[in-house]
């Protein structure tokens, strides 16, 4: 399998096969770093972090798995350079690519990154946008074939606001992989039609179902995995979560919806998580609408089932792998 070169901007990008590579290629190298055995075959090479929006997560992944492969890295925060304001995404990429060997970027419309893609000579990585986040769809799937010792014929539900990035890319990475994907949401938070339709050739092929229903009771009965993440994204205005909170109420990650889909079922959540009032914005969401957690209750997210904290282990092992596989 050679992917050197490649950038990484969405997993329709990648064929099933390219797909299984990384994640069991992460799986690899997550063994060596338990084991404490050096992979530091990329030194010498530097890397480009360029975040316009907030991160712990993806940041960290990147840098720490960088310095794993041996490589420099340098962190672009939105105030810390010129993109945008004063130097084009297209001049960016080419300044950035004569000085680095591979660029991450994250931000806005999936658009933007298609761009600094076509005019860097180097491998560009996308750590999320508006439409897509797919190194967080290799950390899910590293997990789930951790828990379930397979991919294939997997139950995936998801609940929420499934037309984002998150909701995107996991439709995407199932069909890819032939899990049976159901995105359990009122009719408005589905899915671009467009997507849907791409989707459902490849699930022709890989044997995978995609499905949407409106019942979260009907969705989750006999699910594997249960899967949800914030109603209201980063970009978006405030004013959104009312109209939010009141559609998505019903679709809230609740010990009922655990239970109804089997006691060997996951929770799965890319974080962060408003799973109680610990946070600034978490409080001030549930004293203003009066609840205690929002897209998930604070009980299934401590709860035995709930596999999050692996999950965001595995976006460094599975950074690590797209890197190592690009560059
Ligand atoms: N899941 C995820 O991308 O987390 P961060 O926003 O912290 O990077
Ligand atoms: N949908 C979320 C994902 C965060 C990892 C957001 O875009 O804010």
């Amino acid at each position: 399998m050679n992917l050197k070169g490649k950038d990484f901007l969405k997993l329709l990008d990648y064929t099933s096969e390219e797909i299984e590579y990384l994640i069991n290629l992460a799986a690899d190298l997550k063994k060596k770093k338990k084991s404490g055995i050096p992979h530091d075959i990329l030194k010498g090479k530097n890397i480009a972090l360029i975040f316009e929006k907030t991160s712990t997560r993806t940041r960290c992944s990147f840098e720490v798995a960088a310095r794993d492969l041996g490589m420099g890295v340098t962190y672009l925060d939105p105030g810390a350079s010129q993109i945008g304001r004063k130097e084009s995404i297209a001049d960016t990429a080419r300044v950035l690519s004569s000085i680095y060997d591979g660029i991450e970027y994250r931000g806005f419309g999936q658009e933007i990154v298609e761009e600094l893609a076509k005019y860097s000579t180097v491998p560009v990585w996308n750590g999320l946008t508006n439409e897509f986040h797919p190194t967080q769809i290799l950390a899910d799937f590293l997990t789930i074939k951790e828990k379930f010792g397979r991919l294939k014929g997997i139950n995936f539900v998801y609940l929420g606001d499934a037309r984002y990035n998150m909701g995107n890319s996991l439709m995407v990475g199932c069909a890819k992989m032939g899990l049976n994907f159901t995105a359990c949401a009122p009719e408005k938070y589905f899915p671009d039609t467009d997507l849907v339709d791409e989707c459902r050739k490849i699930a022709k092929e890989t044997g995978a179902k995609i499905i949407f229903e409106e019942d979260p009771v009907k969705a989750t009965k006999n699910a594997d995995v249960i899967y949800t993440d914030v109603w209201v994204s980063m970009g978006e205005p405030e004013l959104v979560w009312a109209e939010r909170i009141n559609d998505l109420s019903d679709y809230q990650v609740t010990k009922k919806i655990m239970k109804n889909a089997g006691e060997d079922a996951i929770f799965m959540h890319c974080l962060p998580s408003y799973h109680d009032k610990k946070t600034e914005i978490g409080k001030r969401i549930c004293d203003k609408f009066n609840r205690d957690s929002v897209e998930v209750t604070n009980e299934v997210f401590e709860s035995e089932q709930s596999v999050v904290f692996q999950e965001a282990e595995n976006r460094m092992h599975t950074i690590k792998a797209v890197m190592y596989a690009t560059l």
